[in-house]
């Protein structure tokens, strides 16, 4: 069965235009990391340049294979631990 991990985009851009890691994100890997820790999970947090969705960012993505979270702020940390916590990647054929 494939690793379970939280995607969370870090890309920074300068001059004006929409980023994740502009808009936050590396704040909200923080919170993340301390729900997770409280829960006991160890499950990893993968920082990524870019998952292509710059205008709904911040952007992470539950991997392999599961839900895209868009627009993302620290009032959504809990239901995406949740969701991470009950994510089941499907078993590779
Ligand atoms: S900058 Fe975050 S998805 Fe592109």
């Amino acid at each position: 069965m494939a690793d379970k991990r939280l995607v969370v985009c870090v890309n920074e851009r300068y001059g004006g235009q929409k980023s994740c890691a502009g808009a936050g994100s590396r704040e909200l890997i923080k919170l993340l990391q301390q729900r997770l820790a409280e829960t006991g999970a160890d499950i990893p947090l993968v920082e990524q340049v870019c998952l292509g969705r710059c205008e709904e960012g911040i952007a992470m993505r539950i991997a392999p294979g599961g839900a895209f979270f868009t627009e993302v702020s620290a009032n959504d940390i809990d239901a995406i631990v949740s969701a991470l916590l009950a994510f089941e990647p499907a078993a590779k054929a």
